[in-house]
């Protein structure tokens, strides 16, 4: 990534030589990652790494994204780590599951559904880009081959994609989490109550509407879920200036309610 002095980001593709700005050309051959490079024009840029986050900002995308603030409270509060098989639906753009994928690392493995074959493509791209499938790996129920020019030697490699409608039910065993981004997920606990592990097995949802959460949590009650939870996380930016210090005046809204669960021993 280039970041100029006014803290525009530019997001490189991999082995690019030169990227035109409007504050000149800048030639990256033989520049090495940490420096100060300079534009034909003189003007400086960090040559530095993306972190996930300029990444998820910059993705191409489909549907709503979840936002960093949910993703981190899924993961701290969902206690996922390392290790862990984490079954996701539905894949959307991929941000979750990017995300995700890191927190469960090498040894652990996210499985993500997505019924729309036409989104799951567009998030295979995006998973691609940052090692988290191989390179001509198909998407599980798509018959389709891909042909990348994309090619990632050192990623983890450890998201599966699927295409399928998960109230139809979960092949897998053995989910240590399901986490469910999708507007019915009720119609799913009763799978995921047979899919999930019993010694530590959780579910979480993101739900914009709270009607949704209402039928939501009533399902996991009956069904002899514990330990049920609600939140909805707010965030607030807080600008730092010499007239002083405030939130700003603009902020996000409500995004979505996020329930988590966890299995009932047998
Ligand atoms: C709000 S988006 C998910 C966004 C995703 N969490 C992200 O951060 O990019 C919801 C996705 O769930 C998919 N979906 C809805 N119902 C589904 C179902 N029953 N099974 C699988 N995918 C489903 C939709 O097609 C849509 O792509």
């Amino acid at each position: 990534m280039l970041v100029d002095k006014r803290g525009k980001k530019y997001l490189l593709k991999k082995n690019v030589d030169k990227l035109g700005t409007d504050l000149g050309v800048v030639d990256l051959k033989n520049k090495e990652l940490g420096s100060v490079v300079k534009s034909h024009l003189g003007h400086e840029f960090y040559y530095i790494e993306p972190t996930l986050y300029d990444i998820l900002k910059r993705m191409k995308r489909t549907v709503t994204t979840l936002l960093p603030k949910d993703i981190g409270f899924i993961i701290a509060r969902g206690g996922i780590r390392e290790g862990e098989t984490v079954l996701e639906a539905g894949t959307g753009s991929g941000a979750l599951t990017i995300f995700l994928a890191n927190a469960v690392g090498k040894s652990g493995k996210v499985i993500t559904y997505e019924r729309r074959p036409e989104f799951a493509k567009v998030a295979r791209t995006n998973l691609l880009k940052l090692g988290l499938i191989k390179k001509n790996q198909p998407i599980v129920g798509l018959d389709e081959e891909f042909n990348d020019d994309i090619d990632i030697e050192d990623g983890l490699f450890n998201v599966i994609m699927k295409i399928g409608d998960v109230r139809e039910g979960i092949e897998e065993k053995d989910i240590d989490v399901i986490v469910l981004d999708m507007p019915d997920p009720w119609e799913v606990v009763e799978h995921a109550k047979e899919a999930l592990n019993k010694k530590r097995g959780r579910i979480i949802t993101y739900l914009p509407y709270i009607e949704q959460v209402k039928k939501t949590v009533e399902k996991l009650k009956s069904e002899g879920f514990w330990d049920i939870q609600t939140y909805e996380l707010i965030e607030r930016v807080i600008e730092v200036s010499e007239k002083g210090v405030r939130p700003s005046t603009r902020m996000i809204g409500h995004t979505g309610y996020i329930t988590f669960a966890r299995v009932p021993p047998r």
